[in-house]
């Protein structure tokens, strides 16, 4: 048997590594379509957040391991998974209303439970009073509205499945057993379930145009290519997302809820929460605001970044109605201004302005006012290009424009910013821009990303994806950030910074800022002078440090230098509640410097 089980393993691999492993995926939809829908709904969504009456912190989908509930005590939730109000073509068309352009629907969660019928498992949609096949239907619903179709698969995580076991999240009696006779044997599961139910996935249900895979943890990078190949192989357009594992995705991988901090410099994608959960739980009924998802939406545009907002439905399939109001409430956005987010790029100036985000295409660039500019005026420093002219996009009202050194723009009076109105500006073939760090209503805005990095004796800082540093400790160097004075002054000097996943500020940092050759903050404390309330809070939080003040007596380019003297060290828990009390911060989260004219 064991010899059989090795040579068909051998074979698998063979056969898939003769796949096509260069990527073949459709990207050109994928970043026009810019705003997607994520669907997470499974026996989690029975349980709703509780367990024999007790509430289970921790997002929705992972209750069965905050849990400790047996597979024996969870495959119980099958019979009361009924589906009873399913009606896939109501999500499709919530989704298509609200401009999202894709649907990413969860297959098979962490729990391992398949929302289809599943010839490698029994732990699937079977075992439940539902006849019939949720992911068709749901499938051929996209179909019917022209949304394109993408399935969340969780590749390495498989509760149901010993050989899967990660086993620092299992406990004795997960799977019936002590814990020390639990023996997983991961390969063995990749090649017995879950390349497998790829095959059935991605042959099964016609053109997929999306896999999302999830938590990759120790997989090597040889099981991750797996992972890529079955797709090429098979469905060779489709997209890959990045969590896929060891970069080998058609795009980038961010946490969630994570929102870049400047113009990304590659495909990403971010995925959001609407409260705190993924999967439905009936007690968090902490909702984000309508208008801060459809501004981090906007916010995502701004930086050539996808946005995927969730729905986690109820067990019998009805979506909490919070969630229908919010799709509902960008949609009516979309439907005045969807064209200055589809098809769009980055911001192709700093990204500084103080009114608001700026996504571009082609010769023109979209102004979106999440308040009144001061004075109604905007001035478009770093605009090379002349103006020809400029509008509210949704009605057309005329701004008026002066192009001058500095092309200004005057907005009209009576704008209702709660609508978050956009100005359409159109400028002249080739548009240009530069993406200096002007000062805009008294700030200097300097995202980490436009800087330059000075690697130290034991290794570079770097800046990651979400365009914040990483790996930015006392051993990793310094970063060299440029800026414009345009009015001599006093300036206050703003630290930003974030954490990861409600992480404590770290207590106990040290810096030490040089600016141009002016002043320096040498071996200073970052204390946390603010932290900010908004739809980042939970995830990761920001937090602002004041150093002082700087005095610029000349204008012109100016430079500063930041080092790090002291890591911080965390004095609280970290998300999944594990310990990090006294845990040394040696990945410092810089997201930008501002300078502030008193
Ligand atoms: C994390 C969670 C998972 C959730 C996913 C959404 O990986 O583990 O439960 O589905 O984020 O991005």
């Amino acid at each position: 048997m064991e010899l059989k089980r090795v040579l068909s393993y051998l074979l698998l691999c063979v056969t898939l590594l003769s796949a096509n492993a260069k990527s073949t995926a459709d990207m050109e939809w994928w970043r026009e379509a810019r705003f997607g829908m994520f669907i997470h709904w499974g026996l989690y969504s029975v349980a709703a957040g509780e367990w024999n009456g007790k509430q289970i912190d921790g997002i929705g989908e992972w209750i069965q391991n905050f849990g400790k509930i047996s597979n024996k005590d969870y495959e119980k939730l099958a019979k009361d998974f009924t589906m009873a109000s399913y009606n896939p073509e109501s999500w499709v068309k919530m989704a298509k209303n609200a401009g999202a352009k894709y649907i990413v629907f969860t297959t098979k969660h962490h729990e391992g439970f398949c929302l289809y019928p599943s010839d490698y498992s029994d732990f699937d949609i079977e075992m439940t009073p539902y006849k019939g096949d949720p992911l068709k239907e749901l499938i051929d619903a996209c179909r019917k509205y022209d949304i394109k179709v993408g399935l969340y698969y969780s590749h390495r995580q498989d509760w149901r499945e010993e050989d899967a076991a990660v086993m620092k999240n299992e406990y004795d009696g997960h799977y019936g057993k002590p814990k020390s006779a639990v023996k997983p044997n991961l390969d063995r599961y990749i090649q017995d379930k879950a390349i497998p139910q790829m095959k059935e996935l991605l042959t099964g249900y016609g053109k997929i145009d999306v896999l999302w895979y999830d938590t990759p943890f120790d997989l090597t990078k040889e099981q991750s290519q797996m992972f890529v190949d079955i797709v090429r192989k098979l469905q060779p357009e489709c997209v890959i997302n990045g969590r896929v594992g060891y970069g080998l995705g058609d795009y980038g991988a961010l946490g969630d809820n994570e929102m870049p901090f400047a113009g990304a410099a590659k495909d990403l994608e971010m995925v959001a929460t609407m409260n705190h959960t993924w999967g439905y739980k009936k007690q968090d009924n902490d909702w984000k605001s309508a208008r801060d998802i459809l501004c981090s939406l906007i916010e995502c545009a701004s930086r050539g970044v996808n946005y995927m907002i969730n729905i986690g439905p109820k067990a019998d399939g009805t979506v909490p109605q919070p969630s229908v109001d919010i799709m509902n409430y960008i949609g009516k956005w979309m439907s005045k201004n969807s064209e200055a987010v589809y098809g769009t790029t980055s911001n192709p100036f700093n990204d500084n302005f103080p009114w608001g985000y700026v996504t571009r295409k082609g010769n023109s660039i979209y102004l979106h006012l999440l308040r009144e500019p001061k004075n109604r005026e905007i001035a478009l420093k770093g605009m090379l290009s002349v103006v020809d002219n400029a509008y509210i996009l949704s009605n057309g009202k005329e701004v008026s424009v002066s192009n001058g050194e500095v092309c200004k723009l005057s907005v009209p009076s009576g704008l209702d910013y709660e609508e978050i109105p956009v100005v359409k500006v159109e400028c002249e073939w080739p548009a240009r821009f530069n993406d200096e760090c002007y000062m805009n209503e008294n700030v200097i805005s300097i995202p980490v990303a436009s800087g330059k990095i000075i690697p130290g004796k034991d290794g570079a800082l770097k800046i990651a994806e979400g365009c914040n540093t990483s790996d930015f400790n006392n051993k990793t160097g310094a970063l060299k950030l440029g800026f414009i004075v345009e009015e001599p002054g006093e300036y206050i000097v703003r630290v930003h910074t974030n954490r990861h996943w409600r992480r404590s500020f770290a207590k106990g940092m040290r810096v030490t800022l040089k600016v141009d050759d002016n002043k320096a903050f040498e071996n200073v404390e970052l204390k946390q002078d603010f932290e900010y309330d908004n739809v980042r809070r939970n995830s990761y939080p920001e937090s602002y440090s004041d150093l002082g003040t700087v005095t610029f007596d000349k204008c012109g380019l100016k430079s500063m230098t930041l080092s790090v003297d002291t890591v911080g060290t965390f004095s609280k828990f970290g998300f999944f509640g594990e310990d990090i009390q006294n845990e040394s911060d040696n990945n410092i989260r810089f997201n930008k410097i501002e300078l502030i004219k008193k």
